[in-house]
């Protein structure tokens, strides 16, 4: 390969380039990216595509050019389905189940490849503690394990152990490192952590993804200790290719090597390129500084042509393995895109997925599930369509019911309206609405109030939702509460107006049939939030796993704690709430002993009663406190958890195995260390309600 073949095979571009002319409809574009069109030619993957027609159309253009016949490799953004849309991750870690994650990935990646799609960009592991930072939606909360936990299990469902046979893409993880803790919850904004948080809280995300074997990284648009991640040999080479042994590729993010620039840590293209090849990125996205300046650079002596040979190899690695050269239309099948996208299993598995992920917060006199009451159907996503949230780029509303048609064939609705304020209701409608004997509200943010480059500064529902059910409280009948958003709300002020609310965040394809299921009783939820929902945005970051401080909070009496005058401490709903129509008794909380040395094992049991007629999952949360050590320790750390099925009025003694490596910590040497001393174990329904006990952890 001639240098600029190799420098090609590091630039990934639009398909644009090679779907329209590039001599008259693409003069800006390809001015823009500053190369010629043989250049284009060079290029080694691409960033998204339509259809298996498209991408057919310009494997085979760009084949008959390719001097060595390497073929393009395709990438796509598939985070939550393909065509038939699941749950937005953030909902899906609500389902606490790995399998679900699996699944969900297994059939994007099923669909995603009758297009010829051969990497996806996901899972996002970025954990976040911000829910003004509009990605929150995309990722998994606010904990370390779950965030572990789910990042392998997606990448595993996408890769599904051998990336070169059919319906099976690469995982490219992202965003590497810590974009999930930008400040104030800006998107793109500065982060800024000691080491030891980021290897402690961020870092095991991602580390998750390589354990799991996931082929490709991506670097972050943030910068880690003034660093670009993009050019930060600490996180590319440090941590991920010397620490972790990552083998697989490190792409960029769309355009963040030239962004070095407008961080000022690189005087120009040249300068960023070479930074980026002697970091250790390997591909650039969306621009061509690689392609500008690279063989300059080795030219000149200022970058070693054996990095650009070690990237290169990577990259046809990838392209080997996912088994391209043998067949550079892998996966690529206009029949199955036809039989496959979208089939009634699909749905059916979204549908599953859905049911998992939908968060009941509140049942006042248990007026969920609905029976036979006449129902008045009021709001925007009352008629819509369109659940699907960000990040659902293939799949289509049509593909979609609405809550109502659902509804309409299960329940006697004698009104509905869409309406977005209390000035679409008029006077005849309150005749019918007073016919009805409870009221359904389906609110909450438009599908672009979150995702990237959507985070908001108050995270309240619509003024115009707000005095909606300011209107219909004033009814005094009982008010049900469905929510669809991309992040928590601040539901503080609506909380004690309505007597129910749903958190459905944005299910997918299948949200109706799912949210009417869960309204009338046909399933019973089981999901539990993975981040805490803030009483107001002054709370925030607010997390369960956060320290003590020298002056904690105990009660009013003593001022010089750490409080607010205005509100309290404590989220309005906690990190692992949630409700079921089942209702879960906790008892006879012990430990098989109350010494543990490092090698042995601490059996924790528990006693858990459905008290109820209803059968249901209880996800049974395991949480340590390790009440001292070498720095101060969080005062809750999920550390294990159980979801379990319990019939009406069945008993269960639910056990949890205590090992040191439950109890070990990031030291400030960024080791792995643990301290002998007292620790408490706590069981619960909620990271809040749990039983406490003790135990002491002594030298060996
Ligand atoms: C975007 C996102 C990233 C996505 C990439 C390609 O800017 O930050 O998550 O994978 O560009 O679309």
């Amino acid at each position: 390969m001639t240098l600029d073949e190799k420098i090609g095979q590091l630039t990934q571009i639009g398909p644009h380039f090679f779907l329209h002319d590039l001599n008259h409809e693409l003069t800006g574009p390809v001015t823009e990216l500053g190369i010629s069109e043989e250049k284009i030619y060079l290029t080694g993957s691409i960033l998204g595509i339509g259809n298996a027609r498209e991408m057919k159309k310009i494997q085979e253009k760009y084949l008959a050019k390719s001097r060595h016949k390497i073929p393009l490799l395709f990438m796509a953004d598939v985070v939550h389905g393909y065509e038939t849309i699941f749950p937005v991750p953030l909902a899906l870690s609500t389902s606490w189940d790995e399998d679900i994650l699996f699944d969900s990935a297994r059939v994007a990646a099923i669909e995603a490849q009758t297009a010829g799609i051969n990497v996806t960009f996901a899972p996002m592991s970025d954990l976040s503690r911000d829910p003004r930072w509009g990605r929150v939606v995309e990722g998994f909360g606010e904990d370390p394990l779950l965030n572990e936990k789910f990042t392998q299990a997606m990448v595993r469902g996408f890769q599904n152990g051998d990336i070169s046979q059919e319906g099976n893409l690469a995982s490219c993880v992202k965003h590497f490192a810590a974009y999930g803790a930008a400040e104030a919850g800006r998107d793109y904004n500065t982060v800024d952590m000691s080491k030891r948080i980021l290897h402690q809280h961020y870092l095991p995300g991602y580390k998750a993804g390589v354990d799991a074997g996931a082929k490709l990284m991506m670097t972050a648009f943030n910068v880690f200790d003034g660093v670009p991640a993009t050019t930060n040999s600490y996180l590319l080479k440090d941590v991920l290719r010397n620490s972790w042994q990552f083998k697989g590729v490190v792409i960029s993010d769309y355009a963040s090597l030239k962004e070095t620039i407008k961080h000022g840590t690189s005087e120009n293209g040249y300068d960023a390129a070479v930074q980026g090849i002697q970091a250790g990125l390997d591909i650039e996205m969306a621009t061509a500084l690689y392609m500008q300046n690279l063989r300059k650079a080795v030219e000149a002596g200022d970058v070693d042509v054996q990095l650009i040979d070690e990237a290169v190899l990577r990259v046809l690695m990838l392209k080997k393995e996912l088994g391209l050269f043998e067949n550079p239309y892998k996966g690529m099948d206009l029949e199955k895109e036809k039989t496959l996208v979208l089939s009634d299993n699909h749905k059916m598995r979204a549908k599953k997925a859905a049911d998992a992920s939908i968060v009941l917060l509140k049942n006042e006199n248990s007026i969920l599930p609905l029976k036979n009451q006449k129902i008045a159907l009021i709001g925007p996503y009352a008629t819509s369509q369109a659940m699907m949230g960000p990040w659902s780029w293939h799949g289509k509303p049509e593909n979609s019911r609405s809550i109502q048609s659902v509804l309409e064939e299960k329940a006697k609705v004698v009104y509905t309206n869409s309406a977005k304020n209390s000035q679409e209701i008029h006077a005849a409608d309150y005749d019918k609405i007073k016919t009805a004997d409870v009221i359904v509200l389906a609110l909450g943010e438009a599908a672009n109030h979150s995702g990237e480059a959507h985070s908001r500064s108050v995270i309240d529902l619509p003024k115009n939702q707000k005095s909606l059910i300011e209107t219909f409280q004033k009814l005094g009948k009982p008010i049900v509460l469905i929510l669809f958003n991309g992040r928590p709300l601040k539901l503080t002020d609506v909380e004690p107006q309505v007597d129910a609310i749903i958190e459905a965040f944005f299910p997918g394809t299948m949200a109706a049939e799912s949210i009417v299921d869960i309204l009338m009783g046909r399933v019973n939820p089981s999901a539990k939030l993975t981040m805490s929902f803030p009483r107001n945005e002054g709370q925030i970051p607010i997390y369960y796993n956060h320290l003590n401080t020298g002056r904690p909070f105990a009660d009013a009496k003593d001022a010089y704690t750490s409080h607010y005058l205005d509100v309290e401490n404590e989220p309005l709903y906690p990190f692992g709430y949630g409700l079921s129509y089942a209702q879960f008794n906790y008892q006879n909380l012990k430990l098989s002993k109350n010494h543990l040395k490092p090698n042995e094992i601490i059996v924790v049991s528990v006693d858990i009663k459905n008290d109820s007629d209803v059968a249901g999952f209880e996800i049974v949360q395991f949480y340590i406190r390790d009440h001292v050590a070498k720095v101060s320790r969080p005062v809750k750390e999920l550390k294990q958890y159980q979801k379990i099925w319990f019939n009406p009025k069945e008993e269960k003694k639910v056990t949890f195995d205590v090992t040191i490596n439950d109890l070990t910590y990031i030291s400030n040497a960024l080791e792995t260390v643990y301290d002998t001393g007292r620790f408490s174990v706590f069981v619960g329904t909620n990271s809040i309600s749990c039983l406490e006990a003790q135990f002491q952890l002594e030298k060996e």
